[in-house]
Parts: structure tokens; sequence; C-alpha cells
């Protein structure tokens, strides 16, 4: 089955000042096609780690990844990645970022054009396909990102906090379009992020990290269903009780970063 995320017993060091620093001990979660899970967790605990494990940019030092079944050696196009900065290349104009991959890869370019179009118009950016990055807002340069991610139909999808730099009308807009381009392709997200309610509105299930070495700690699966509206959702049942329970966790391990123990 495709789109499938098998991280197993994973542990990685990096080099300290002085002894190796233990980033990740002993993480293990599995991603079912066309799941949507997001990863909370303090800051430093190794949220990013992770996806850069499962993209394939880092080797773990004991531990496997497979994706689909198949070790993960390296980068490769059925794992799209979203970064916190849209990272677009600041010479291309919109359609020729969001048709870089593709072209690359050999799709002649009115191929590509043409599905560019298409993912543009989704993300609510058609008649800019001429404009260059700095003619864009934060928010739109975002959607580009989105779009470019999506556009080589990846069987996965790993977005580290994508939103974190928006204000928070472009951010609820943009948490909107995820899901339902999510609902549509049936993409695996693996997504991370700070925020507690951006988790809630967009997961199937929310896994929890410890703070460093990352561990995961506890792992809540939503009620919600596939239909959430984002103004009235957290009237939902047991929404103000999971919310709850989920700050309690995260700042239990966030403040492990101020009293050690
Ligand atoms: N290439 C690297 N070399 C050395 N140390 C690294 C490297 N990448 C990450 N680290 C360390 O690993 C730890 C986890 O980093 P990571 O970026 O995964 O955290 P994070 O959970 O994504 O944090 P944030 O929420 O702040 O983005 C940090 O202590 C960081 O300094
Ligand atoms: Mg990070």
């Amino acid at each position: 089955m495709s789109g499938h995320i098998n991280v197993s017993d994973v542990t990685l060091k990096f080099a300290g000042k002085t002894a190796p620093l233990t980033v990740l001990d002993q993480v293990s979660l599995t991603l079912s096609h066309g799941e949507f899970v997001v990863l909370l967790g303090p800051s430093g605990c190794g949220k990013s780690t992770i996806l850069n494990l499962v993209a394939g940019f880092v080797p773990p030092d004991s531990g496997t990844i497979s994706c689909n079944d198949r070790p993960v050696s390296g980068p490769g196009p059925s794992r799209g990645m979203v970064f916190q900065q849209p990272t677009l290349f600041p010479w291309l104009t919109v359609l020729d970022n969001v048709t870089f991959g593709p072209r690359m890869a050999g799709v002649p370019r009115p191929e590509a054009a043409r599905m560019a179009r298409e993912w543009l118009e989704r993300v609510g950016l058609a008649g800019f396909e001429q404009h260059f990055p700095w003619q864009l807002s934060g928010g739109m340069k975002q959607r580009v990102a989105l779009a470019r991610a999506w556009l080589p139909n990846p069987d996965i999808l790993l977005m580290d906090e994508p939103f974190g730099a928006l204000d928070a009308q472009t951010r609820i807009m943009m948490q909107e379009l995820l899901r339902d381009a999510w609902l549509s392709t049936g993409t695996t997200v693996l997504f991370v992020t700070h925020d507690v309610e951006e988790a809630l509105f967009l997961a199937d299930r929310i896994l929890i990290m410890s703070a460093r070495p990352g561990k995961i700690v506890d792992e809540v699966v939503l009620p919600f269903g596939q239909s959430r509206d984002i103004e009235t959702l957290a009237q939902s049942p047991g929404y103000a009780d999971i919310k709850q329970r989920i700050l309690h966790l995260v700042r239990t391990e966030a403040k492990k970063y101020i009293n050690p123990i």
C-alpha cells in the first residue's frame, strides 16, 4: 500500500561539545496510507529531525525507517517536504518554482505547466503564475510551496511547521486549504506543529513527544470525523477535555527544559 511510514526503534545522536547528544531515543511510529498525523512536542525535542529522517536527509544511528515497505536510503519524489520558510527560488516565477521538480525529472514543460495551473488554482493563486516570490505575501509564498510539494503527487507529505510564520487569519485559511487538499488527494501527511489548536483541527491522530531525548510519550486519536468546521470544532463533544489533556502533556514536557530532572 502506498503512503505507509514505519519508523522503528530509531536512535540518533549528534556531536555535542563534550559528549554526543542523544536527540532521539528509540522512537517508533507508524502511519497508514492516507492518515494525517501531527507531531507535537517542546522545542528541540527532535520533531524536525524525525521529518528529516523520513525524508532521507539524515540516516539513523540505529533502528530502521521504511516508506511503502522499502527502506529509506535517501530523498525521493514519493516523499514531499514543506518547510517553515517557503524556500522558493527567488529568480523563478511562481509557475517555474512549482514546476521545477517535475521539469528536472523530465516531464515536458507544457505538461508540467498544465498540472501546476490546476494546483495553483486549487490553492487560490490562479492569475499569479508569472509573479516572482518577492511580489507575494508570506501566505501566498506558502501556498506556492504547498502546490509545489503536492504537484508530483507524492505518497507522503512531510510538513515542518509550515504555517508557523503566518498571521492568525492566514494560518486558519491555510489550515482549511490543507485539510481540503488532503481529503481530496488521500496523501499521507506527517505534520509538525507547536500549536495545539492547529493539531486538533488537522489531525486524525496526535503524537506527543517528550523533551530531549525525544520519545513518543502519548498518542491521542481524535474523534471529530472527516468534516470539520474550524469555527465550530471547539464545540464538539470532548474537544475541551482533549485540548486540556494535550496542553498539559506538552507543557509538562516543555517545563523539563527549564527544570531538568
Ligand atoms: N545537524 C545537526 N547537528 C547537530 N545537532 C543537531 C542537528 N540537527 C538538530 N540538532 C539538535 O537536535 C535537537 C533536536 O532538533 P530538532 O530541530 O529536531 O528539534 P525540533 O523539535 O524540531 O525543535 P523546534 O520545535 O524548535 O523546531 C536540538 O537540540 C538540535 O540542536
Ligand atoms: Mg523543528
